[in-house]
């Protein structure tokens, strides 16, 4: 009987420690264990992060092998990510991903942290064909990716500026909620709240290209324009508002995207991939299009390891293994 290949992933790019197993290409375990401490800065303090990844690392690694019910000695390789992200908290998950492949003897599988956002749309089945476009939004990301092969992916249109998530946070901010507001703005707009209350103007950027600063330059003005008892009062169709033109400036690009390339398999990626309105506007734009979509369970789409796991799975397919003294980052496409 054949052992199945058996790896671990661990993230730690940001403000979520997170460890996974993965046994033949399927996730067995999947655990995260998220940063409260920044919630009273209103925002990821690198430093503090770093240290709280030396402090969850070694409980989270544990929780996610027994969940798998294994052993460390079980292990065929260990994935992780290798950037981009903090500097401190990947040098934490690096480091000890790097000792413990090193005291194991087994290899080191260095990831992409937005390669393994766009490949956590092959956790789950129906898995998409090549080649196809992958939206992928996050906390500091926003790309229109055309992804041709599992590690061979071009940037076709990206941010300008800020990232889509950075915005959704920043907008949060501006309205009082706490951190990280993203999943908040979603939370009170589903309370009823009407997109169309409140008129926000959409940023044109050429090509396939963003830009969401001025969009938050906008709010800001508007909100100093209203007094706080207004803003509690209308919360819900604010947050509604403001949502629904972040969303149409994504799916708008999108659409373009798929008009000029041709592709009509369009996925999903990172954590804006977890707001409600833009996983229900993107499949109305589907039966609308005919696209096949895949948007990965919400699990999938905030950082998690998972997503870490699968991609180092594909690349041990590969034999693409990193060096314990690897320090640059693994190839990531340029813009076309
Ligand atoms: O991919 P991710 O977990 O971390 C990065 O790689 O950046 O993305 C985090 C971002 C944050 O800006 C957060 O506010 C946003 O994803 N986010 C959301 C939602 N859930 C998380 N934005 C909008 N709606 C959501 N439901
Ligand atoms: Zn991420």
């Amino acid at each position: 009987m054949t052992h199945p290949l058996t790896i671990l992933g661990i993230e730690s790019s940001c403000d979520e420690t997170a460890a996974a197993v993965i046994h033949d290409g399927k996730i067995v375990s999947n655990v995260v264990m998220s940063q409260l401490i920044h919630q009273q800065y209103g925002g990821v303090v690198p430093e503090l992060a770093a240290r709280a990844h030396e402090t969850n690392i070694i409980p989270v690694v544990t929780a996610a092998l027994k969940e798998a019910a294994m052993e460390k000695e079980q292990l065929h390789a260990i994935g992780f990510t290798q950037g981009p992200g903090l500097l401190g908290p990947l040098l934490v998950g690096s480091c000890f991903a790097k000792s413990l492949a090193f005291s194991l003897g087994i290899p080191l599988i260095g990831v992409h942290h937005i390669q393994a956002h766009v490949l956590a749309n092959f956790i789950d089945d129906p898995k998409p064909h090549f080649p196809f476009l992958c939206l992928t939004v996050s906390g500091g990301h926003t790309q229109i990716i055309l992804v041709k092969d599992y590690f061979s992916m071009e940037v076709l249109g990206e941010t300008q500026d800020d990232a889509a998530g950075e915005a959704f946070d920043k907008i949060a901010h501006l309205m009082g909620l706490g951190y990280p507001g993203g999943a908040l703005i979603d939370r009170y707009a589903q309370e009823e709240g009407n997109p169309q209350a409140f008129a926000f103007p959409a940023t044109h950027m050429p090509h396939f290209d963003f830009s969401f600063s001025g969009i938050k330059t906008v709010f800001s003005l508007f909100i100093r324009s209203k007094t706080p008892a207004f803003i509690q009062a209308n919360r819900a169709d604010i947050a509604a508002s403001i949502q629904a033109v972040l969303v149409h400036m994504l799916l708008d690009k999108l659409t373009k995207a798929a008009q000029k390339s041709g592709i009509g398999t369009i996925a999903l990626a990172g954590g804006v991939a977890a707001n409600s309105y833009l996983r229900q506007q993107l499949k109305a734009l589907a039966a609308q299009h005919h696209w096949t979509i895949f948007v990965p369970a919400i699990a999938y789409c905030t950082d998690n390891a998972a997503m870490v796991a699968i991609t180092a799975y594909y690349k041990h397919q590969l034999k693409a293994f990193t060096g314990l003294d690897a320090k640059s980052l693994p190839r990531y496409p340029l813009r076309a």
